[in-house]
């Protein structure tokens, strides 16, 4: 029975000026991006980074972002562990996308370690003591969401605004025929966040804002945006005449590009065997971007909701477009972005971070 399409919900106020971050990660070679973007970004407040399982486990996890935010000069930022396996099945890693270390064929050495709170005890308490401050991105499976919203039912009316990397809805899945990676891994996780916003929006949650494949996939970078923050950053590569692949095993003039290039490396072989083409889809930073600026996507209101029981579908993100789900909308979907604006604010930041650790 066709029902009314569903109740716009009230418009979103994000006031202008620094953010207050807190990033949910599987990190990987994407998310290690968007932990640069996020520690270079001069209007963000990182206030602390959560990890799970997803990519790679998540003791390797920990280790990559403790890595990374040190390289990008931020080892104040508190690192909490999290999940280290799905709410309801058994862990799936992807070492044949990242690598077996979840960094490519790049190394890390982080000197630090993981913060005494779980991620769930960070996201509910830092919730709890700022309520309607936080920003929450999320760029991996949705365990850690999931554990925090069950600690604490009303964490959707404690954050000011969640963006999710998850799903696809108009495109093809990376997994199966129409399901993404993140959900993937966990899909009962997604469920219970779904449902959870599903009751919060009607008083007064903002609902999430989901960007899919659709939308991240247009977050393109190659060899030639590396050279270009390298020389953005008064480095001189010497990559006259080389080819993308060459360059990809030159030095760019500091750790941080150097570190990107090892970690791209394992990517762009990847997408150049699976995709088609020598450079990679970075759909985390594009969140994050996303996050710090709306108009990078276009975003409507609807219901989204997660299939749990198909063979070829169980990860398979719905957005009821025409109101068939007699529920409230829980969350925004993004239908179109503009990845290539969102690359070049990625090698600024990029270029940012060189000079200075090259400074
Ligand atoms: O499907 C893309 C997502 O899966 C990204 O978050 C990437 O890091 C992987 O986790
Ligand atoms: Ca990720």
């Amino acid at each position: 029975m066709r029902r009314p399409r569903h109740a716009e919900p009230p418009p979103v106020v994000r006031p202008p000026g620094r953010q207050r971050l807190v990033l949910d990660v599987d990190t990987g070679i994407d998310d290690s991006l968007a932990l640069l973007y996020a520690a270079a970004h001069p209007d963000v407040d990182l206030v602390a980074v959560t990890t799970c399982a997803g990519n790679v486990d998540v003791d390797q996890v920990v280790h990559n972002t403790l890595g990374v935010l040190e390289l990008a000069g931020r080892p104040d930022v508190e690192v909490a562990r999290g999940a280290a396996h799905p709410v309801g099945r058994a862990l799936e890693t992807t070492p044949e996308t990242h690598g077996p270390t979840g960094t490519g064929h790049a190394v890390l050495s982080p000197a630090g370690s993981a913060s005494p709170r779980t991620a769930v005890q960070l996201l509910v308490e830092e919730a709890r003591r700022t309520p309607g401050e936080i920003t929450l991105v999320t760029m991996g499976p949705l365990s850690n969401l999931a554990a925090a919203v069950l600690a604490e039912p009303d964490l959707p009316l404690l954050l000011r605004d969640v963006w999710v990397m998850g799903g696809t809805f108009a495109q093809a899945g990376n997994v199966h025929p129409r399901v993404e990676w993140n959900v993937h891994v966990d899909p009962e996780a997604v469920r219970i966040v779904l449902h959870q916003w599903s009751s919060a929006t009607p008083r007064g949650a903002v609902p999430l804002t989901m960007m899919g494949l659709d939308v991240t996939e247009t977050s393109i970078i190659r060899a030639a945006d590396l050279v270009e923050a390298s020389r953005a950053a008064g480095l001189d590569p010497a990559v006259e005449g080389l080819t993308d692949a060459e360059v990809m095993t030159t030095p760019l003039g500091s750790p941080v590009l150097d570190f990107a290039r090892d970690a791209l490396r394992f990517y762009f072989e990847f997408h150049d065997l699976y995709d088609g083409f020598y450079g990679a889809h970075v759909h985390d930073p594009f969140v994050v971007g996303a996050a710090l600026d709306p108009g990078l996507v276009r975003a409507s209101p609807t219901v989204v909701d997660v299939e749990l029981g198909g063979q070829w579908t169980t990860g398979e993100t719905i957005a009821d477009w025409r109101g068939h789900f007699d529920k409230p909308v829980n969350a925004y979907v993004a239908t179109a972005g503009d990845g290539a604006a969102y690359i070049r604010r990625l090698v600024a930041s990029l270029a940012d971070l060189a000079r200075g650790a090259a400074g």
